[in-house]
């Protein structure tokens, strides 16, 4: 059973990397399998604080093998200044190894990524500026530059024409900008190629090699469920597929080799960004979950929406993922709160609602239906096994078991590696 795939259940910031990076010990490889530097991911080992955004959270974890998938899009001056960042900090990152097929954030689609969003004023979807969607533009277009073509100066310098050659009329005719030559983007490309040399791989290869030598390979997923472009709150998502079959596609691995999926779900509810969330909250109790579960973007250092528990997004997350387990985090930072609403459903026209709708419309107005849990007021950063934890504490995660279809397996109490309940073991 070697294979796990880790992912966001809700809208991204779960917690996927102090997860990923927990069981970083205990597994020989974790494999990023889409998005790119949206991502902003927090670890924190003993006094040490990590802002990961492109690596895998595995880099952390001396005996890892840290992978970036085909199905990842790499921003090489991103990638190299985290790389020698952790360098500085005393962290080995030789291991890493780079999919070959892993296409390219080049300069023109981070430009028009922000114009983009400028030229959508207040129907913006509020993206990183990071230039992921035009990358999986280019890529879905057939028009996009991958990791190997850095190996080819003619091929490159063939591709990056071909994608300034429609892009340069949209940047000078619709958005009033300056042309993008051909010769600067190559130029630019080409510095990174001898460095990112030493980790190019074909990581699909050394992937289905290691399962059959029984490794643990496990997935970690960027954003999350309700960002999917498939399955999430369209076009309020980001542009790539979170979800765990993205880990299959992103990464070169088949299904039948992924034997665990587990969601990673807050104890609440935050998003960053525009788009539909039934559970938020304008009041005091939303501006109190932000400060106290410290909710302002790893990435963009945008305050973050809070609201309560949705069951009915964890619902969807089990349903569409496949899930067999779920590590709920933040639990801390419900203490203190007398009692805890949970949206246990939606009304939507004045009809209860159980399940996420398919219709954005719908989805839009849906208002949530609260069933109110009674809070706990001990700290509860020390517990170390479920029993620890407050009755009413107990009560609240079982209820959320019980709502959202798969077992909750671990309890996060704290941002630290061993801040954390583990319940049922997950290799
Ligand atoms: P990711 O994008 O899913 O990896 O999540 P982020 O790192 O963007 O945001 C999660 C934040 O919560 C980080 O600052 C973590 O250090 C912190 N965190 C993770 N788990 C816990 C927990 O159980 N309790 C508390 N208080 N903080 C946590
Ligand atoms: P992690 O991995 C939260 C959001 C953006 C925006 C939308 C599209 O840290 O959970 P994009 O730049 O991807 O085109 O933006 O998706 N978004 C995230 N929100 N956590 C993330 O990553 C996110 N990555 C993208 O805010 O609403
Ligand atoms: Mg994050």
């Amino acid at each position: 059973m070697p294979a796990l795939v880790l992912l966001g259940a809700q809208w991204g910031d779960e917690g996927k990397g102090k997860a990923t990076d927990l069981l970083g010990g205990s597994v020989d490889y974790v494999v990023r399998y889409q998005g790119g530097n949206n991502a902003g991911h927090t670890v924190v080992v003993g006094d040490q604080k990590y802002a990961l955004h492109l690596l895998p959270s595995g880099i952390l974890t001396p005996e890892c093998t840290p992978v970036i998938g085909n199905g990842v899009v790499v921003d090489p001056s991103v990638l190299l200044s985290e790389l020698s960042g952790l360098n500085e900090r005393g962290v080995d990152t030789s291991k890493l190894l780079i999919s070959g097929n892993a296409h390219i954030i080049t300069p023109y689609n981070v430009t028009l990524d922000k114009v983009t969003e400028r030229f959508l004023g207040k129907r913006k979807i509020g993206t990183t500026g990071r230039g992921i969607g035009p990358t999986y533009a280019d890529k879905i277009n057939r028009v996009g530059i991958r990791v190997q073509d850095l190996y080819d100066e003619s091929i490159l310098t063939q591709k990056v024409e071909a994608a300034l050659d429609v892009k340069n009329q949209v940047l000078t005719k619709l958005f009033n900008r300056r042309a993008i030559s051909t010769d600067q983007v190559v130029e630019e490309l080409l510095v990174y190629a001898d460095k990112l040399a030493p980790y190019v791989a074909d990581t699909v290869l050394v992937l289905n090699q290691a399962l059959e030598d029984d490794k643990v390979v496990l997935f970690e997923g960027g954003q999350g469920t309700l960002l999917d472009i498939d399955h999430g709150t369209y076009p309020f998502v980001t542009s790539s597929n979170p979800t765990a079959g993205g880990a299959c596609t992103g990464a070169g691995v088949g299904p039948t080799k992924i034997s665990r999926v587990i969601g990673i779900l807050k104890a609440y509810t935050t998003r960053v960004g525009a788009g539909p969330f039934p559970t938020e909250l304008f009041d005091e109790d939303g501006e109190a979950l932000r400060r106290i579960g410290h909710e302002r973007g790893v990435t963009t250092g945008r305050d973050r929406r809070c609201g309560w528990f949705d069951a009915v997004i964890a619902r969807y997350a089990t349903r569409v993922n496949g899930l067999t387990d779920f590590f709920l985090t933040k639990l801390d930072v419900l203490t203190g709160w007398e009692q805890i609403p949970v949206c246990v459903a939606y009304e939507i026209d004045g009809k209860r609602v159980e399940e996420l709708p398919y219709s954005q419309s719908d989805f839009h107005h849906a208002k949530p239906i609260y069933e109110t849990l009674p809070g706990w007021s001990e700290d509860i950063t020390s517990a170390k096994s479920f029993s620890d934890l407050p009755k009413n504490a107990q009560a609240y995660v079982k209820a959320l078991e019980e709502m959202s279809g798969a077992p909750i397996s671990a309890i996060g109490v704290g941002p630290g590696r061993d801040e954390t309940i583990e319940i049922n073991s997950f290799i």
